[in-house]
This record gives structure tokens, C-alpha cells and sequence, in this order.
């Protein structure tokens, strides 16, 4: 099986509470590799693209209007078996029931709003890394 590429994101809280490099160090450590790394304002339409699959649910609107708060830093990382294993690293969606140890897990909480805000995203299969990637970079 050839090396897969993944994206990921830090998204704008994880960028506004200046854990970008606590997350890259956790990413590092891990052994995967940085290929493209850049601060992006995205645009509606881009966040659009990006979350087609959420469109209609509950959270769409709130989500894409946190999207748009800040910059995000989009990563393009390789490794073997990369999106299963940044998957892991990041921990399950909510962050209060992520596993400690995961980034979601031991660096982030519920606040109380319309979305979850859970520090980073990353790619959930070859087809949707293939997809994000295109958008992000
Ligand atoms: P991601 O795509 O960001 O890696 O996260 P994920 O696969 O774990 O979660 P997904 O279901 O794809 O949802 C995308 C993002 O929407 C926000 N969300 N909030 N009920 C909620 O408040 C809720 N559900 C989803 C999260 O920011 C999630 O990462
Ligand atoms: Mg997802």
C-alpha cells in the first residue's frame, strides 16, 4: 500500500488558544511528517466545500460561522496508515468524552455553544483526504 496523505486542521480555537505547536510537537512526536504547512481565513465558499456532507444538520450554520472566527493552519502530513493514526491522536468528536491522551481528549472542553469546538480536523478516508486537500491547498 503507497504512503497516504491526510489533511489536517487546526482549527481557529486551537490557532486563538495557541496550541498550534503543542498539536504539530503531539503530530511530530507521533513520527508523521509535515509536507505543506499554511494560515488560511477561509472563505465561505471554501468551508461550503469542504463540510458539503454536514449541510442541513443542525450544527451546519454555527460551524461554518466558526470556521470563519480566525485562521486556521491546514497541514498536509504523510505517513503509513496516516488517517487512521492522526484519527487516533485527535480522539473522538465531542471533547469532553475524548479519551485523555488524544489532542481533543487533554486540550479541549464544551463551551456551551451551538457547535463543538474541538481543535483540529482530520481527513476520515484516501477519498475524503484526496477531496480536502484539493480544497486546502
Ligand atoms: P472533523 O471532520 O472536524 O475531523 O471531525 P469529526 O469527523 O470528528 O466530526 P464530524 O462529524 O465530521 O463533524 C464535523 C465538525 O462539526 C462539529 N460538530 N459539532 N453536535 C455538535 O455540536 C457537533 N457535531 C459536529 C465539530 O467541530 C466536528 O469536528
Ligand atoms: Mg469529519
Amino acid at each position: 500500500m503507497p504512503t497516504e496523505e491526510t489533511l489536517v486542521l487546526v482549527k481557529p480555537d486551537g490557532v486563538a488558544r495557541g496550541l498550534t505547536g503543542e498539536i504539530l510537537a503531539r503530530i511530530e512526536r507521533k513520527g508523521y511528517s509535515l509536507v505543506d504547512l499554511r494560515l488560511v481565513e477561509p472563505s465561505r465558499e471554501r468551508l461550503a466545500k469542504h463540510y458539503a456532507e454536514h449541510e442541513g444538520k443542525p450544527f451546519y450554520e454555527p460551524l461554518l460561522e466558526f470556521m470563519m472566527s480566525g485562521p486556521s493552519v491546514a497541514i498536509r502530513l504523510t505517513g503509513d496508515r496516516v488517517i487512521e493514526g492522526f484519527r487516533s491522536l485527535a480522539g473522538t468528536t465531542d471533547p469532553t468524552s475524548a479519551a485523555p491522551g488524544t489532542i481533543r481528549g487533554d486540550l479541549g472542553r464544551d463551551w456551551g455553544l451551538k457547535v463543538q469546538q474541538n481543535l483540529v480536523h482530520g481527513s476520515d478516508s484516501q477519498e475524503s483526504a484526496a477531496r480536502e486537500l484539493s480544497i486546502w491547498f
